[in-house]
């Protein structure tokens, strides 16, 4: 693929991005998880590491390969990823949340196997919210550190896709969301995607359509006049 003709606009840069998508165990074998691969985080690893940045991959239940080169960091919950990039974080230049995040998690994690009685009632399962991590790194952001989210979003009555996603943008203090239509049938799983990246201001500053390689470059072309001047 010649998405990735060599560039060096990330050469000394560091670059954390999360991919795949968290899971929340209720016992030591069932668990609330969701369908994301982590496809569109490994293409902006993969895009970065071709463009000369030094990538670190958080990976929640990513079973795809993840290229040579890569240093990967493995999480399973919301939970151990938050505390994986918060840790990261400090020491990188760009962040990108591509993982899917679990919005609650089971307030209670069963010891052993939760077992049905004869004849008994369902059981309720009560959740609690997860942490933000991208409203959270975007509040420890250091200057000159661009904080990357992304936003799977369906129009409604009340809102268009890119507007949904102007308004997470707003509300996390993201730099960039990279807003992704979901309603027509591209997103999870599949090869290819499409998104528009807004700014915190709202304002459109990239569009891509195409395979997830050709998306990763043009947001990481987006980061680029965001970075700080490089280290003398
Ligand atoms: N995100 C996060 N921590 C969470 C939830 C989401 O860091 N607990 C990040 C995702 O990685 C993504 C961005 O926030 O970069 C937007 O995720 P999304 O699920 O679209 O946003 P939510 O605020 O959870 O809103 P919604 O109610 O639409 O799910
Ligand atoms: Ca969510």
């Amino acid at each position: 693929d010649d998405a990735g003709v060599p560039r060096g606009d990330f050469s000394g840069r560091r670059v954390v991005v999360s991919a795949g998508g968290t899971l929340e165990p209720l016992d030591p074998v069932r668990f609330l998880g969701n369908r994301s691969t982590g496809r569109q985080g490994i293409a902006i690893a993969e895009a970065a590491a071709a463009r000369g940045a030094a990538v670190t991959l958080v990976a929640a239940n990513v079973h795809l390969e993840v290229p040579a080169g890569i240093d990967v960091v493995r999480v399973e919950t919301a939970a151990e990823l938050d505390a994986a990039m918060t840790a990261l974080a400090p020491e990188t230049d760009v962040v990108v949340m591509a993982a899917a995040v679990a919005d609650f998690r089971p307030v209670r994690t069963a010891d052993s196997k939760i077992k049905k009685a004869p004849g008994g009632a369902a059981p309720l399962i009560e959740l609690v919210e997860n942490p933000d991590v991208l409203a959270g790194l975007a509040a420890q952001r250091r200057a000159g550190q661009v904080v990357v989210g992304f936003a799977a979003e369906t129009g409604d009555e009340h809102a268009s896709v890119v507007d949904h996603g102007r308004a997470k943008a707003r509300r996390k203090g993201a730099d960039l969301m990279a807003i992704n239509d979901v309603s027509a049938g591209r997103g999870f799983g599949s090869p290819d995607n499409a998104v528009v990246v807004v700014n915190q201001e709202g304002a459109v500053v990239a569009e891509a359509t195409g395979s997830k390689r050709e998306v990763a470059d043009a947001i990481l072309d987006a980061v680029v006049p965001l970075l700080d001047a490089p280290d003398a």
